[in-house]
């Protein structure tokens, strides 16, 4: 009975159902169309931040690779496509679910690590000042990539099919080129002027006549070498072989620190995710060092008793924003590496201490930022980056996100190889009580380290129902990527209950404690504006929200893959 009333509101329903905000939404701005954006199918969907990716994605489907093997292809081809974005110079995180081997939940750690030569004032002065600019470009940002070592090590753990023809489409879409799209051209005219110090890094990106533009084709012959070497030697090809040889020598050269023996005994790390159950579902998520689960735990506990669904949209916005702060004011103190960090976050994801956020939050006015400290009450204690999400109808799920930080990382392109460097040393607190590229604080935990990890708020996330994933989502977008992760979440349960289209598309906020301020995106009705300005929140309309992808299971087993239609993005299902 459930299942027909389902389907008669599902047909009745599409577009011509949309709650009255989503009217506002400026699909100009995006430049697309509300019918963007989606695929659905029974038996398979992979959504990410590249038409071409995802499409690399369903070509390994089609060719029998679980989602392992789909989401690996599909990180190699974003690799390729969001050169900006991620790459063989970066690293990332997995949450994985396989629920037709032994159920269980998995969480792969591959992110940069500190060298072993880095130390916590290597980012000061004389003085004890922070030299602008020193953690985010040149080599000094560089931190030890895990991309290759750690998608490599979670291919042979759990996937199906060979590598090498998993690394096929990357190889031909490197060697064949693609459209330069909107979002890449931007990336490169706003970073014109450091990509071209470099006389390699600049002839990857500019052609005869100047900087690579919309519609230009990049190819990427050196990558493609690369990721061919990568292919026939992936356990040595970044440890001793000649891409850890060419990197080495280049960072030598430029007076760094990262050197061929960091790179030789980088490890993925295989640690225990954040499972929480929560109503009837367990939400699986990542753990230190991302700040995600921890932020989206401790918001999911502060408004567990409330009614999230029939909340007017100016009190539900509100009761978010003051969660939001709450959780990341925590961030800036608790969130470190755990094998180096000492702090206990256990007492973080509590019930108890959720309530007791709770209680301090008004419905009528807004808390001063000022107002909040981390763990008071405790009992003690873009589009840069890319995310990819992939389930099938046997309920096995992936959820991976993947960075070099800024776009294009350090802006520095290791010369013979096509692989921009990463500047995650800038995700470290480079000065403890200083903001890093996207505002955050951090403290002693996030303290750079030789061979630590920096903290993160990359939050790939998997919601379990009955011992099936039905939801696999994920952002790009620094430190948005948490609360714009959870407010989809909340989006497809509570506000447009089994819409993921929708629940992607809707505008969104972010409040992160420091700076006391919240951020609206375009398309909010202006009485819900006005309404959250009343209770005295301080806000600041942003052009855009972070980039979700996500892909989703409803109650007929109709599989959506939704990549967001505020950047470029692929999905495909079947
Ligand atoms: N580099 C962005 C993050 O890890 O949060």
């Amino acid at each position: 009975m459930l299942r027909t009333i389902y389907l008669i509101i599902s047909v009745f329903c599409l577009w011509g159902c949309s709650h009255p905000q989503l009217k506002h939404l400026d699909f100009k701005a995006w430049e697309r169309t509300p019918d963007c954006c989606s695929a659905s199918g029974k038996s398979v969907g992979v959504a990410s931040g590249g038409t071409f990716s995802s499409k690399a994605g369903l070509e390994i489907a089609q060719l029998g690779g679980n989602v392992v093997d789909i989401a690996v292809a599909t990180a190699f081809a974003l690799a390729v496509e969001r050169p900006h974005s991620l790459g063989l110079g970066g690293g990332g995180f997995l949450t994985l679910y396989l629920a037709d081997e032994k159920p269980t939940t998995i969480f792969v750690d591959f992110r940069e690590t500190a060298p072993a030569k880095a130390n916590p004032t290597m980012f000061l002065g004389p003085k004890g000042n922070l030299i602008s600019g020193l953690s985010r470009y040149g080599i000094l940002s560089v931190a030890t990539p895990g991309f290759v070592p750690g998608l490599f090590t979670i291919h042979q753990k759990w996937g199906k099919l060979p590598w090498k023809t998993i690394l096929r489409p990357a190889i031909h879409l490197a060697q064949k080129g693609f459209p330069i799209y909107l979002s890449l051209a931007k990336a490169i005219e706003e970073e014109r002027e450091h990509l071209l110090k470099e006389p390699y890094t600049a002839s990857l990106l500019f052609n005869k006549r100047g900087l690579l533009k919309t519609g230009d084709t990049l190819i990427q012959e050196d990558l493609a070498r690369t990721l061919e070497r990568v292919s026939k030697n992936p356990s040595w090809e970044f440890k001793t072989g000649t891409t850890a040889k060419l990197i080495d020598r280049f960072v030598r050269e430029k007076g760094g620190i990262l050197s061929i023996s960091d790179l030789a005994h980088y490890r993925p790390e295989f640690r225990a995710p954040i499972n929480h159950r929560w109503k009837d579902f367990v939400f699986v998520t990542a753990p230190p060092p991302s700040a995600g689960g921890v932020i989206m735990t401790e918001m999911l506990q502060t408004l567990a008793k409330d009614d999230l669904s029939h909340l007017s949209e100016t009190d539900y916005l509100h009761l978010l924003t003051e969660a939001m702060k709450r959780a990341y004011s925590d961030r800036s103190r608790f969130i470190g590496d755990p094998d180096f960090s000492h702090e206990d976050i256990t007492s973080l994801l509590t019930a108890e201490y959720g309530a007791s956020l709770r209680k301090t939050i008004s419905l009528d006015q807004a808390t001063p930022a000022k107002e909040i400290s981390p763990g008071a009450g405790l009992p003690k204690m873009g589009d840069h980056t890319t995310h990819l999400s992939v389930m099938d109808a046997a309920g096995n799920g992936a959820a991976m996100t993947l960075t070099i930080n800024d776009h294009f990382g350090s802006r520095l392109a290791v010369p013979g190889t096509g692989i921009f460097l990463n500047d995650e040393m800038d995700d470290f607190s480079a000065k403890i009580g200083a903001p890093n590229l996207f505002g955050l604080l951090g403290g002693k935990a996030n303290q750079i380290e030789p061979q630590k990890r920096p903290a993160s708020s990359m939050s790939p996330t998997l919601l379990i129902k009955n011992g099936k994933v039905i939801l696999s989502v994920g952002a790009a977008g620094g430190s948005k990527i948490t609360s714009n992760t959870f407010e989809v979440i909340l989006n497809v349960l509570f506000r447009f209950p089994n819409d993921l289209k929708h629940s992607v598309f809707a505008p969104r906020i972010h409040h992160q404690w420091s700076p006391d301020e919240l951020q609206v995106e375009a398309g909010f009705l202006p009485a819900v504006i006005s309404g959250l300005k009343e209770k005295g929140h301080n806000l600041r309309e942003v052009d855009k929200a972070a980039i979700v992808q996500a892909t989703f299971v409803d109650p007929l087993g109709n599989i959506t893959a939704v990549y967001d239609p505020r950047d470029e993005g692929g999905a495909e299902a079947k």
